[in-house]
């Protein structure tokens, strides 16, 4: 049985993860933090923050472990700093205070290719906020590295969604490390995690989701 938190629980693969969580008889409850409110569901507490002004002194830290599937894109953030921010700040700004409260498991929605010494920015990030991550101490943390991910994207985003399908119709002709992902099956990859706590770091590469 496990109390989890969740950031991101307003995206592709967190509303997949919070769905799966509330449906889940091991999950007692969902703590989701999100920065716009979420409609009420048994079991589901929805503290709204500025995830700036983190509030270091609310009870709700307290949990077993914590799923992150925040994110943003060049688009949307419109600098290299402001994408920083929402792919390694928060992150690890809430990974900490978990850390602070006690949790003993992190599961994180992280890319293909993550590595901090990549030439590419995107996995370059990524790469920096699992260090980051690892160096926290968390008992089980979970690296997850999806490949593109499938699902019903927000209509101003559906330019990426359109390259996804136009990718996903390549899968039969891909290596698996590069198949797209459905966004379910990544957000079942991290609540496992959390759930059983798999001990030391583990990484779930795409070819495994
Ligand atoms: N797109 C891909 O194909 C792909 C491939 C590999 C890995 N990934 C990574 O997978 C993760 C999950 O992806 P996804 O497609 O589920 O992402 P998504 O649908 O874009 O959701 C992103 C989440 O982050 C939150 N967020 C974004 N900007 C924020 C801000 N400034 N302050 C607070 N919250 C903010 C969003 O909240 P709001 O609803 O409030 O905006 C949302 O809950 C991301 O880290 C992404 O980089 C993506």
């Amino acid at each position: 049985m496990a109390v989890l938190l969740l950031v991101g629980a307003t995206g592709l693969v967190g509303q997949s993860v919070l769905r799966q969580a509330l449906a889940d008889s091991r999950v007692t409850k969902v703590v989701a933090v999100t920065r716009k409110p979420l409609p009420p569901q048994p079991r589901l507490e929805n503290p709204v923050v500025d995830f700036d002004a983190l509030p270091a002194d609310a009870p709700w830290w307290q949990v077993d472990g914590g799923i992150c599937t925040l994110g943003t894109t060049m688009r949307q953030a419109g600098s290299h700093q402001a994408f920083r921010k929402v792919d390694v700040d928060y992150p690890l700004a809430v990974a900490k205070l978990l850390r602070q409260y006690g949790a003993q498991r992190f599961a994180f929605n992280s890319s293909i290719g993550a590595d901090p010494k990549a030439r590419a920015f995107y996995m370059r990030i990524k790469g920096e906020v699992e260090q980051k991550l690892i160096a926290c101490g968390f008992p089980s943390l979970t690296l997850v590295r999806p490949s593109a991910i499938l699902g019903p994207r927000k209509p101003h985003r559906a330019w990426e969604a359109r390259t996804i399908r136009a990718f996903h119709s390549l899968r039969p002709v891909l290596p698996r490390h590069y198949r797209v992902v459905p966004a379910d099956k990544i957000a079942k990859a991290l609540l496992e995690a959390a759930i059983s706590a798999p001990a030391g770091v583990q990484v779930v590469e795409s070819e495994r989701l």
